[in-house]
């Protein structure tokens, strides 16, 4: 899949989000559907957004038994969403489980992303919470390398992890990187922050913009104007 803006649909309800997507008549966004979404309105809002022709990705981070991902993913396979995720703290075995369980009979299968840390896991929380000694960024790209070496297409990460994610995976890995805001925008609650166009330069090959996008005036004016910086068509 080539470089592209993913929305994140982060709205409580399909009226919400409905409303939102209609504003869009002339393009079809790449849109991220996250828990919130998704436990309000059930596996027919995906089903929905899907037959209006948007590509979906379908934040759900699943972290279980190997098992029980197994046989989710393979649920939610049957979705059809182009991109879906997990934790990959759940371990190698856990990862592998999952992309059992999302291949279809003809082999076919959404791409399978991981989390490594959380952005909200800082040094102070991983050491304290989760005995984890090491630092962080070491933590994050042990996740990613195991993440590959498990047989998946990409992590999660923060754009300023995105060009040492790709030394140390290779350039086919994908970095899916939220946290982007425009140089002349609100940051918010995020902390690290890239605009598009340095998100670029740095080699994410998908951003997720919320708010951004979403409280915007003319969000399908402050959509196009991601792409054109991030795209650059
Ligand atoms: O509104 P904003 O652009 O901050 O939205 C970013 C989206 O990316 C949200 O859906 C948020 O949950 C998600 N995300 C994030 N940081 C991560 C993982 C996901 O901001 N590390």
């Amino acid at each position: 899949m080539k470089r592209d803006v993913i929305i994140a649909c982060d709205f409580a309800s399909r009226e919400a989000t409905l409303a939102f997507l209609d504003k869009f008549t002339d393009v079809k966004p790449f849109v991220k559907i996250g828990m919130e979404l998704y436990y309000a309105e059930g596996p027919e809002i995906v089903r929905e957004i899907k037959r209006r022709g948007h590509k979906i990705f379908l934040d759900l981070k699943l972290h279980d038994i190997p098992n029980t991902v197994k046989k989710a993913m393979a649920v939610l396979r049957n979705l059809d969403v182009d991109v879906t995720n997990l934790h990959a703290a759940g371990t190698t075995a856990m990862m592998k489980a999952a992309i059992e369980g999302l291949t279809r009979e003809d082999g076919t299968r959404p791409l399978l992303i991981a989390v490594t840390q959380l952005t909200s896991t800082d040094q102070e929380a991983m050491e304290n919470d989760l005995l984890i000694k090491e630092p962080i960024d070491q933590v994050v790209m042990h996740y990613a390398e195991t993440a590959k070496n498990a047989g998946l297409d990409g992590v999660v990460c923060s754009p300023l992890e995105a060009g040492k994610v790709h030394d140390r995976c290779g350039k086919q890995f994908l970095t899916v990187t939220p946290g982007v805001r425009f140089a002349d925008g609100d940051v918010g609650d995020q902390k690290r922050v890239m605009t598009p166009a340095a998100a670029r330069e740095i080699g994410s090959d998908f951003i997720v913009v919320g708010r951004p996008i979403t409280a915007a005036e003319d969000p399908v004016a402050a959509y196009k104007r991601c792409v054109r910086e991030f795209v650059g068509e």
